[in-house]
């Protein structure tokens, strides 16, 4: 069931990334528990303009949980309880093509998943019927339009479309897995899309999500000066442009609507 207590509302919500743990000031701080374990922080609440938002650092306070590790669904769960209807999710990305390049944000609207072993479905038995949902397309419209929107009034390089494939991690992908990856067209690698966006599909929230490219992965075939990434590099770029996913999210979350 809902939570009930009103205070413990919240129209949209945001899981932050790596180097994004915490979002607004002035908030509440809600422990909750769900039937398939904790999440992975207590949710803290604020609010946006007249909008409670929700916030939840996925990899937790300190970034104790590695991609596969963190329990994703307890986390699209309790942002259901709390009302949530659209989530937000800012992720650190690798990018697969030259034109995509470090500090820019791509606003992804397909998902690869090449992740395995993660519980990436609440529907383990099919007791009321099967469940089947549509991901089709995982990335909701309304979302994808508020963060474009966002990204033009704040001055950022946002590229509009592209797809994203989720690797298992925590190790980055060899030379040829990036090649691949590339070569199939694709256009961002990250950890942490996949079940996160399955997950909201089938919680029936909408999601949006927005990559803030980091590297170039395992390197770029034309320049062999660029440097397969290291995790140094990752959090470097992102707490460089913390402010900047910041500014983005605060811009995007007025222009959400939802449903
Ligand atoms: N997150 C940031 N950069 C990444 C990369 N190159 N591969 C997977 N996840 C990432």
């Amino acid at each position: 069931e809902r939570v009930n207590d009103t205070t413990m509302h919240a129209t949209i919500g945001v899981f932050g990334g790596s180097g994004l743990y915490t979002f607004l000031p002035d908030t509440e701080s809600v422990t909750l528990d769900t039937p398939w374990g904790s999440p992975s922080a207590p949710v803290t609440i604020g609010s946006v303009g007249g909008t409670r938002v929700a916030f939840l650092p996925r990899h937790g306070p300190g970034h104790e949980l590695p991609p596969h590790r963190v329990n994703y669904r307890a986390n699209v769960d309790a942002m259901r309880r709390l009302g949530v209807h659209t989530v937000l999710a800012p992720f650190a990305a690798g990018s697969l093509q030259p034109d995509i390049r470090p500090g820019e944000f791509v606003v992804v609207d397909q998902l690869v998943d090449r992740t395995s072993g993660r519980a990436d479905t609440f529907h383990d038995r099919f007791d009321d019927g099967p469940q089947h949902v549509s991901l089709a397309d995982p990335y909701d419209a309304g979302a994808r339009a508020a963060l474009l929107h966002a990204g033009r009034e704040t001055g950022v390089t946002m590229h509009d479309g592209g797809t994203v494939v989720v690797v298992n991690g925590p190790r980055f992908a060899t030379r040829a897995e990036s090649a691949w990856h590339r070569s199939a067209g694709w256009h961002v690698v990250n950890m942490t899309q996949y079940p996160e966006a399955a997950l909201a599909r089938e919680a029936g929230i909408a999601f949006g999500g927005v990559a803030l490219v980091t590297d170039f992965d395992a390197g770029l075939e034309d320049d062999p000066a660029v440097e397969p990434v290291t995790q140094e590099q990752v959090f470097d770029v992102f707490r460089t442009n913390i402010a900047r996913v910041r500014d983005l999210l605060m811009a995007a979350i007025p222009r959400v609507t939802g449903s």
